[in-house]
């Protein structure tokens, strides 16, 4: 009998960095933590963190009554303004955005210094988009969707740039890319998508082709997880949804030689382990 474990099971690396990081803060004790923004999509991990002392800061607004305390910043990363209210307030804080994230930043700071007019693919209320928002100089554009691409129209003799927000979907990137480059403009294109939930999704889909069974691990509400069931479901029939172990209902015939476990993007390590546990124990 076998489990196969995917590798890209759960927290992709920035996110996981960032949990980590909070976590190293709460061991070192002292000062009262703050996390800017939920620190992950998962509610277990931001209550085990609440049950340690560490507070949700919601906005900016929340940050100025800050007197004093450690803010982490977490992998979405933030715009310029929120570094110079930590600064200026003398808040302590622990830089957790992604360097993927962070590499965006520099980007559109460069770029817009150099005059271009940023375009940035992606959800205009995704706190990744605001935060790279947060690091342009001059008129930013957020496009989402091809009819968006369609309409834009710069100022006569503007230069562009386009990034993505890491998580954007690559074929409708392409999309917007060439929706855009057809209109004549001087552009510079940076594809600055992540491809963590694409290896996550090739990795689910090999392993579900290769086992009798496949379970998936993930908030019922996750549409990263929703999207890694759906493609083991069509490689294995037998696949199981589950949020935590006490949903998981195997049935362990003897034709079950082999079981595959993958995990969504918020889901913390603690939950694939003990699912991992518990099918070793069963099988
Ligand atoms: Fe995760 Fe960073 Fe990519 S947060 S999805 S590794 S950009």
């Amino acid at each position: 009998m076998e489990i196969k474990l995917a590798k890209t099971a759960g927290f992709c690396f920035g996110v996981r960095r960032a949990v980590d990081t909070v976590y190293d803060q709460v061991s070192k004790g002292g000062s009262p933590i703050y996390t800017y923004g939920p620190i992950v999509h998962n509610e277990q991990v931001v209550q085990d963190l609440e049950a340690r002392g560490v507070q949700v800061l919601k906005d900016q607004k929340e940050l100025a009554e800050l007197a004093k305390g450690t803010v982490i910043i977490r992998a979405h990363g933030v715009g310029r303004a929120v570094y110079e209210q930590l600064e200026q307030g003398g808040i302590s804080y622990v830089d957790a955005t992604c360097p993927f994230v962070k590499k965006i930043h520099r980007i559109v700071e460069r770029e817009s210094g150099n005059g271009r007019q940023i375009l940035i693919a992606g959800n205009p209320s995704h706190p990744e988009v605001e935060g790279i928002r947060g690091w342009c100089q001059g008129e930013v554009r957020v496009l989402e969707s091809p009819e968006e691409a369609e309409k834009f129209i710069a100022s006569p003799g503007k230069k562009l740039c386009l990034v993505a927000q890491t998580t954007f979907n690559y074929n409708k990137f392409k999309e917007l890319v060439e929706i855009i480059s057809k209109k004549g403009y001087d552009i510079i294109v940076l594809n600055t998508i992540c491809n963590a939930t694409e290896e996550r999704q090739t990795e689910a889909k090999r392993i579900a082709s290769e086992v009798d069974a496949m379970i998936v691990i993930g908030g019922k509400n996750s549409s990263n997880t929703q999207k890694l069931f759906e493609i083991c479901k069509k490689e294995c029939e037998n696949t199981y949804y589950i949020q935590k172990l006490v949903d998981l209902d195997l049935k362990t015939a003897s034709s079950i030689r082999s079981v595959g476990i993958t995990a969504g993007a918020s889901t913390p390590n603690k939950i694939i382990e003990e699912v991992q546990k518990h099918v070793r124990n069963q099988l």
